[in-house]
């Protein structure tokens, strides 16, 4: 079966030649939740704008047979219109009528749990509200893979578990699952995913499953100074 997703000895310089990525390889073969986490500078976010097109590889392959759309951090750093509605009218591929774009912008708030929000302002929502939105966005797009970048970082906990388990629900849907790919740092997100790779010094590690991953980083932790106060 063609993977989803194929990173072959994929490298990146930033252009004061500093290393984000060397020799990474990483590879998703079917839909699902897939996490990766690692230290501050390991690559996590340089490869994720390598996969959604932001960046350029400076060697190595990439192949994707699904089209790409990243979730940011800061939900406001993507929202960019003043209402749900015309946020979302924005990002819909072209080609489509006044119904037909009413009506996508309809599905893709209920698919996220906001129906009804047409209207509203978005500085009214939540920071959970928001993120749910730039999710549709990303959907209502066209894209079936999600590139989310710490995407729980700046929510309190019951906003974290929202957007976790929407994202478990629509990469595990019946019809046309999405494939997510998650960068987290808060180690109990890895109980959750479908498999995870640890990142570190530009190369991603092996697939994994996420309770394996979280025990491991979590003895190593417990065995520096400090006694886990780091990460
Ligand atoms: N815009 C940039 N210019 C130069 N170097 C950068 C830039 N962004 C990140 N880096 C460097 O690239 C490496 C990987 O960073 P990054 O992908 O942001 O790591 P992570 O997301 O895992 O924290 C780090 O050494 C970082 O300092
Ligand atoms: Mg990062």
């Amino acid at each position: 079966m063609t993977p989803l997703l194929r990173v072959r000895h994929l490298g990146f310089r930033w252009p004061n030649g500093g290393k984000a990525l060397e020799h990474c390889n990483l590879e998703i073969s079917r839909p699902g939740l897939w996490m990766l986490v690692g230290g501050n500078g390991s690559g996590k976010s340089t490869l994720l704008r390598l996969l959604a097109g932001l960046l350029q590889p400076s060697s190595g392959s990439l192949t994707c047979s699904c089209t790409p759309a990243l979730v940011f951090q800061n939900p406001d750093h993507q929202l960019l219109l003043p209402s749900c509605s015309s946020d979302l009218q924005l990002g819909l591929p072209p080609g489509l009528d006044a119904r037909e774009r009413r009506l996508a912008v309809q599905q893709a708030l209920a698919l996220v749990g906001l129906a009804g929000l047409e209207d509203r302002p978005i500085h009214s929502l939540s920071g959970g509200q928001k993120q749910r939105l730039a999710i549709a966005g990303a959907v209502a797009s066209g894209a079936s893979l999600l590139l989310l970048d710490e995407p729980t970082a700046l929510l309190d906990p019951a906003s974290q578990e929202e957007i976790l388990a929407l994202m478990a629900q629509l990469t595990r849907r019946r019809e046309q699952p999405l494939t997510a790919l998650w960068v987290t740092h808060r180690l109990e997100e890895l109980e959750r995913c479908d498999g995870a790779a640890l990142m570190h010094n530009g190369k991603a590690g092996s697939w994994q499953s996420g309770h394996a991953l979280r025990q491991q980083l979590e003895r190593q932790l417990g065995a520096l100074p400090g006694g886990g106060a780091k990460r």
